[in-house]
């Protein structure tokens, strides 16, 4: 059996009692945390597996980001300074449209590659129109933990090419789910994932919902509140406001992650509550299309369940969770004081928060004997970093300093992902060449 023995310089556990531990050892048996000791000398000269001596870098949780499109990483600067509704229908459902197999391979290869290598070890992704299979062969192949799903769209007012029935959608989805649900030992679930409101049928929405039952542990995954436009269209369209609309049609509950939630109003925030809705918070995405600033303290204070999201890199435009932290903190400080936001909170909310709304925090998320390997080794000990080594602040110099530069080693289930910063999986020539030329031809079909 694979056996591993980390012996790092601290571990940040992101546990209940948020422990930071110093000298001490993390065992890992076939992709497990099986022991956390004291440093014991005698322990490990006797151990019988690989040592990693990483005795001056820091243990976190892998991170974990519970909104992204991997589809889109391919088009990353072609579709800067627009707001939301504009961006899709001139930009992003063309350029998503124009996907073949090899140019959506290309774009999940490098999105998955960004993630990787800062840190990031579980995804929530939404998924494509088309092709969706190919994007689950990258997820496999990656060792990335992972829920996913072929994003659902049968009614398309802005761009009516990106679009089919509600019988195939339901059906496309139902044969991916079978294929792909809970595969790779759990590592890959199926993710259900109706657009946004603006391009599903009431019924797809429905049926969607009906559908999960038969595949427990997966998650019901969309767009919500994102955009004033965007609302407005919904309250004219059905005579409610976005989340209103869904809890309408049934299909918000502790399975639900809703991304974006910018726009609620207050009755809204209290069916979050009330239906242990998860909320996936993208601020450099909410912040670069101009969508508002979701108001998270005050979720947060409510007890409503909140993760983060780099979204897809053409509304970002990097896919680093040490970004998306550190603007989920700055930006809530004019507003609430610069107590808000706190990196420890922030922290939590890009690991065992972000496991949680995928309700996986039993498997991952943090550092505890019985969880799942997975596991970020970063160098904190930097020049460009706080040179404190008061534990209070290690969360400041992760959430606030520290950048993608700072990730040294990423282990998945037990397994070496990550090495000394260069990817076991993906060849960084080959992502940028291959990127390179598919993004050609496929700009040639627009
Ligand atoms: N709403 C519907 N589709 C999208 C998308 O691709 N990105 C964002 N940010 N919002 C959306
Ligand atoms: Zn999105």
């Amino acid at each position: 059996m694979n056996k591993k023995l980390i012996i790092p310089k601290r571990i940040v556990c992101a546990d209940s009692e948020n422990k930071i531990l110093e000298r001490s050892i993390v065992e890992i048996t076939g992709g497990i945390i099986s022991d956390i000791r004291k440093h014991d000398s005698g322990f490990i000269s006797s151990f019988d597996g690989e040592i990693i001596h990483a005795e001056g870098l820091t243990l976190i949780p892998g991170f974990v980001q519970t909104h992204i499109h991997l589809c889109q990483t391919l088009f990353r600067g072609l579709a800067d300074d627009l707001e939301l509704l504009d961006w899709l229908q001139k930009k992003i459902f063309p350029l998503e449209s124009s996907h073949d197999k090899n140019s959506l391979r290309a774009s999940a290869r490098l999105g998955i590659y960004e993630l990787l290598t800062s840190g990031t070890t579980t995804l929530m992704d939404m998924g494509t129109l088309r092709h969706q299979e190919v994007i689950f062969e990258e997820l496999k192949n990656s060792g990335i933990r992972a829920i996913a799903g072929k994003c659902m769209i049968d009614e398309n007012h802005l761009y009516s090419e990106f679009k089919s029935s509600k019988e195939y959608e339901l059906k496309y989805t139902g044969e991916l789910a079978s294929a792909f649900h809970n595969t790779e030992d759990g590592r890959i679930k199926y993710g259900f994932a109706p657009r946004f409101a603006l391009s599903c049928s009431t019924e797809l929405l429905k049926e969607t919902k009906e559908m999960m039952h038969d595949f427990p542990g997966s998650i019901f995954h969309t767009h919500s509140s994102e955009n004033k436009n965007e609302c407005n269209e919904i309250r004219k369209k059905f005579g409610k406001d976005n989340v209103e609309y869904f809890d309408s049609l049934g299909v918000l509950d502790q399975n639900s992650v809703l991304a974006h939630c910018v726009h609620l109003n207050e009755n809204e925030t209290e069916i979050l509550k009330n239906r242990e809705v998860s909320v996936a918070h993208c601020p450099s995405s909410n912040l670069k299309l101009g969508s508002g600033i979701a108001d998270m303290p005050g979720l947060i204070e409510k007890g409503i369940k909140v993760s983060l999201g780099a979204d897809g890199a053409p509304c970002n435009n990097t896919l680093s969770i040490f970004s998306e932290m550190k603007i989920a903190s700055l930006i809530q400080k004019p507003v609430h004081g610069p107590t808000s936001m706190d990196a420890k909170t922030i922290f939590r909310l890009a690991t065992i928060d972000g496991a949680n709304a995928l309700n996986i925090g039993d498997k991952t998320g943090s550092i505890e004997v019985g969880k799942k390997a997975d596991l970020v080794l970063l160098n904190l000990d930097s020049p460009l970093l706080s040179l404190s080594d008061e534990q209070e602040d290690i969360y400041s110099n992760i959430v606030y300093s520290a950048t993608r530069e700072n990730v040294i080693h990423v282990i998945i289930d037990g397994d070496w992902i990550v090495k000394d910063k260069n990817s076991l999986i993906f060849d960084e020539d080959d992502l940028f060449v291959t990127g390179k030329s598919e993004l050609k031809k496929l700009l040639k079909k627009i």
